[in-house]
């Protein structure tokens, strides 16, 4: 008998197992994929670490949660500095000096600042009533044009006009020559890849991949005194109040021989409606690699369909009030435990939930 079946073997999955099992807990890991890791899962290509669910970078303010993360792997110093290419025109990310010089040939804050006020008034927006209003009416046309609008409305599969403000409550400008993407302290990308981190974690657990706890519910049930639930929280209870939406995405991957150097970036946007993807991934770059040859991988957003990888959830008032039925029956379960992305459907970065696991951990222990 276990003491805790886990339902998934993500980042919120395993850093319980790790903590049960220093807790003296017997714990069974399963996953319906073939994989330990979740979405934050990389595979070896010709050397390189393909980060096989999208481009994952580490970052977080929290000093313990970056002490924690690292008792499993060295980090290296990997900043990101995403570049935008719109119809072949190159800017850099997020909006900085950088930015503004190439766009307006502007060089100090002021005259930026001068430049994107001038643009927001000619817009006269007061009370922005969608994405684009809402846009314009924080950094101003040229930006909106140029570097949000095409991405926004692949990312999102619609016209910015019909897309919700909260989308994009705030923007982060900034009026510095910084191209680093994250204000956090702490930032990098695990030296190995980010599996080696949940196979230390997973270490003498026992782990059964390929198995989905929804074909055999009531066996996999019966193996433990608790259970801990990280997958969609609408199908743990039948859909009773209805399905959640996500939005989808699904990843094209190629191997370049003889390409040392494909883009000359890990990460570069294309912000122009036309092209397909919204992003391509040069992997080698995140680890600073030297190979002979590079992996890209093309990201393509997509309707989401119940059975497909749900990423992102489409956190509106309709689908937020559905959650919030299922939420109150998972409030009241004793015996199970729910966490991370899919249980709370919410969008969380890894040191979000790992912090959420530790928190859960806590509760779990202390009573
Ligand atoms: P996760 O989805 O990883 O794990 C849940 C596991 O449960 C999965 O392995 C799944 O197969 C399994 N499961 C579900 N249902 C099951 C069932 N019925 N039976 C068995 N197993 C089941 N964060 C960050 O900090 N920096 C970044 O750069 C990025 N980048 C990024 C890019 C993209 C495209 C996305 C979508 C997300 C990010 N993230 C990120 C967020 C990061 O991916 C996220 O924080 C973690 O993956 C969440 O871990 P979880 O354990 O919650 O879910």
């Amino acid at each position: 008998m276990y003491d805790y079946l886990i339902v998934g073997a993500g980042l919120f999955g395993s850093v319980f197992a790790y903590e049960a099992k220093k807790r003296g807990k017997k714990c069974l890991v399963i996953d319906k994929r073939a994989h330990i890791g979740g979405n934050v899962y990389t595979e070896k290509i010709e050397g390189i670490n393909v980060h096989k669910y999208g481009a994952h970078i580490f970052h977080t303010n929290n000093k313990e949660i970056w002490d924690y993360v690292n008792q499993f792997a060295d980090f290296n110093r990997y900043t990101n500095s995403p570049i935008a290419n719109f119809r072949g025109e190159i800017y850099n990310l997020p909006f900085n000096m950088n930015t503004f010089n190439t766009l307006w040939g502007t060089s100090t804050p002021d005259e930026a600042k001068a430049k994107i006020e001038q643009q927001k008034m000619a817009a006269g927006i007061t009370e922005p009533t969608n994405l684009e209003e809402q846009a314009i009416s924080l950094v101003g046309t040229d930006i909106y044009e140029k570097l949000i609008k095409g991405y926004t409305e692949k990312q999102w599969g619609r016209s910015a006009k019909e897309l919700p403000t909260f989308i994009i409550k705030r923007l982060p400008v900034r009026f510095t020559y910084d191209n680093n993407y994250f204000n956090d302290r702490f930032q990098g990308i695990p030296i190995g890849g980010y599996t080696a981190i949940f196979e230390k974690m997973l270490d003498e657990i026992d782990v059964k991949l390929n198995i989905d706890f929804f074909k055999q519910r009531e066996k996999l049930e019966r193996l433990a005194n608790k259970v801990v639930y990280t997958g969609m929280i609408d199908q743990y209870y039948d859909y009773k109040f209805g399905v959640l939406d996500y939005r989808s995405l699904h990843f094209e991957t190629n191997v370049l021989d003889n390409t040392p150097n494909y883009q000359g970036n890990a990460v570069v946007n294309y912000t122009d409606k036309e092209t397909p993807y919204t992003r391509i991934i040069e992997h080698k770059h995140f680890e600073f690699g030297t190979q002979e040859e590079t992996v890209i991988t093309k990201e393509f957003p997509s309707e989401w369909q119940p059975g497909d990888e749900p990423y992102y959830p489409i956190n509106d008032n309709k689908n937020n009030e559905i959650f919030k039925k299922y939420k109150a029956l998972a409030d009241n379960e004793s015996r199970v435990i729910f966490g991370g992305r899919l249980a709370n459907y919410k969008y969380f970065d890894m040191h979000q939930v790992i912090g959420a696991a530790l928190t859960k951990v806590e509760k779990e222990f202390s009573s």
